[in-house]
């Protein structure tokens, strides 16, 4: 095994190198020994701004300390909201909110949520088993329902994603959620039960998720068993005017096999069926670092800080599957789907690692969140990107305290991690125009249990918005920089403005003793030099390269 990295105490005096520390002067392009080309003429696709989506489930420090606080609490919050996390979300133009899980969802009942707050039940919560100490996150109060989530994304700027309980609940459930949140003002007792809490006029929830992972938490079924389910739960629901997605939960990983059996099943008597889903789903966790020691899901984990160096290489290997999982799924959906109306989406991604670093103890699943993290975080953004055309929403898993977060949030202290950075530096993409961008680098080799190994020496994606272009890309080395010959083919260069994110340690992160240990990149502009840019990209560094043409 590759030898262990800095201790903890290290990385809390990791003084972060910000953009304007990096050596980014053009240089002449014999020194480059890389190579992006950004093909403006070769569009993908629109960049679909919930790419950047999220994911909150009542699931530990979630939804009780991270997103609500209580309306009586000392924290700012608005109407019990947290304020740090919907102002931070606001600025980083969070598009998506899903909620109520995960496997949370398949045990929830949307009744015991709605009505005051003071007579709704307390009810054990589907992770009671992970025995954290005594707190919400065991035995639900159910402060936090429909219209508090409707209002937490309403105060983001995001699009409620609602995932419905198919295991636990009838199909007449499902269809009265959709009843309550959405029917007209005054129309129906649900509606008229809205607007008791408030809200007078529909929620309008556009995005349902016909339950969660329904191969393992969510039922058990098989994929013909979750096909015929779904096609009862969607075969009469209200849609108020208002055009339902709804999302079929998908398979895990690259199990093409379910997505297969799934369509088949759903399309066997009618191919239009295909037609009623707005897309399918997919989960992929970058978990197994084991370099093929064990397969085991809890011996495989590494540690979130302490890693090796064949631990850091291993992750980013594992989250970088997602392009053979996109594509593989994708030619599956194609055989039934042939012109490709249901989108993909990939509504639980991030790395996931062995427990013992949460912030909190009731963080079931908290982790921090370092360098490394968010290095995962730029490529996994990358490869949705480069399949613009293919998937229609994202959501990192989860939002805060919980795996690969973007917040660590505990009483009245709330800090982002490095992965906030990384969606704030990415937010250019968002709507604009995915194209093709061919990336030549030499391979950075390693260690895997003994042999030799490697992965890519740079990868990225690039998108185009009128006349800007914006390049991200990540240099997954952890000792070289990378000399990099940037080219805009088909147009010139005229501007070029660059933030880099990184640190001095592999697992540098931020924590509620030293916030910005991990601060945001500044920014610096580098000449454009007549024979076009070369740009010096760190080791273990996430870039945004912003061109004018
Ligand atoms: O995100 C944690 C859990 O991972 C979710 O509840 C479940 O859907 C997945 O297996």
């Amino acid at each position: 095994m590759a030898h262990g990295l800095s201790t903890r105490r290290d990385f809390l005096q990791t003084v972060a190198a910000t953009g304007a520390a990096l050596a980014l002067a053009p240089r002449t392009a014999r020194a480059a020994d890389s190579r992006v080309d950004v093909l403006i003429d070769e569009p993908i696709g629109t960049i679909a701004p919930e790419v950047y989506g999220h994911f909150a489930e009542n699931l530990g420090g979630v939804v009780y300390d991270g997103i609500w606080v209580g309306e009586g609490s000392p924290v700012a919050n608005v109407g019990g909201i947290r304020k740090a996390l919907v102002d931070r979300l606001k600025a980083i133009k969070a598009p998506v909110v899903r909620w109520p899980g995960g496997c949370f969802a398949d045990s929830y009942d949307w009744q015991d949520g709605i009505g005051p707050r003071a007579e709704r039940p307390t009810r054990t919560n589907f992770w009671v088993n992970t025995k954290v100490p005594p707190s919400p996150s065991q035995y639900d109060p159910n402060a936090f329902g429909t219209v508090e989530f409707v209002r937490f994304c309403r105060l983001a700027g995001a699009e409620p994603y609602i995932a419905g309980n198919i295991r636990s609940l009838p199909a007449r459930d499902f269809y009265q959620w959709v009843e309550f949140c959405n029917s007209p003002a005054g129309t129906t007792t649900l509606a008229k039960k809205r607007e008791a809490e408030g809200e007078r006029d529909p929620l309008n929830v556009m995005y349902w998720g016909i339950g969660n992972e329904p191969w393992g938490c969510g039922g058990d079924f098989s994929a013909e068993d979750y096909a015929t389910e779904l096609k009862r739960y969607t075969a009469w629901v209200p849609s108020y005017d208002l055009h339902l997605r709804y999302i079929a939960a998908g398979a895990s990983d690259g199990d093409v096999e379910w997505t297969r059996r799934f369509f088949a099943k759903l399309t066997a008597e009618n191919r239009g069926m295909a037609r009623r889903l707005w897309g399918f789903s997919f989960h992929h966790y970058a978990t197994n670092v084991s370099g093929g020691r064990s397969n085991d899901w809890n011996e495989s984990k590494g540690p979130a800080v302490g890693f090796t160096t064949e631990q850091y290489y291993e992750l980013l290997k594992e989250g970088d599957r997602m392009d053979a999982f996109i594509n593989a799924h994708w030619l599956t959906m194609g055989e039934f789907d042939r012109d490709h109306h249901v989108k993909l989406v990939v509504d639980e991604w991030g790395s996931w690692h062995r427990p013992g670093t949460q912030a909190a103890p009731t963080d079931t699943l908290g982790q921090i969140s370092t360098l490394r993290d968010a290095l995962l975080a730029g490529l996994t953004l990358d490869t949705f990107q480069r399949h613009a055309d293919k998937i229609g929403m994202a959501n990192i898993a989860q939002l805060v305290n919980c795996l690969q977060s973007l917040f660590v949030a505990h009483g009245d202290r709330c800090i982002v991690t490095p992965n906030y950075h990384v969606f704030e530096m990415y937010m250019d993409h968002m709507g604009a125009e995915a194209v093709r961008t061919l990336v030549a680098a030499p391979t950075v080799p390693y260690q895997r249990n003994g042999q030799p190994a490697s992965i890519w020496g740079l990868a990225g994606s690039a998108s185009r918005r009128d006349r800007t272009v914006t390049l991200t890309l990540v240099n997954p080395s952890a000792t070289d920089a990378r000399e990099t010959e940037i080219a805009v083919r088909g147009a010139r260069v005229t501007s070029c403005r660059v933030r880099t994110l990184t640190a001095d340690a592999l697992d540098a992160h931020n924590s509620f003793e030293q916030p910005d240990a991990v601060p945001a990149p500044g920014e610096t502009a580098p000449a454009v030099g007549a024979s076009g840019l070369v740009l010096t990209l760190p080791r273990a560094s996430v870039s945004r390269i912003t061109m004018g043409i």
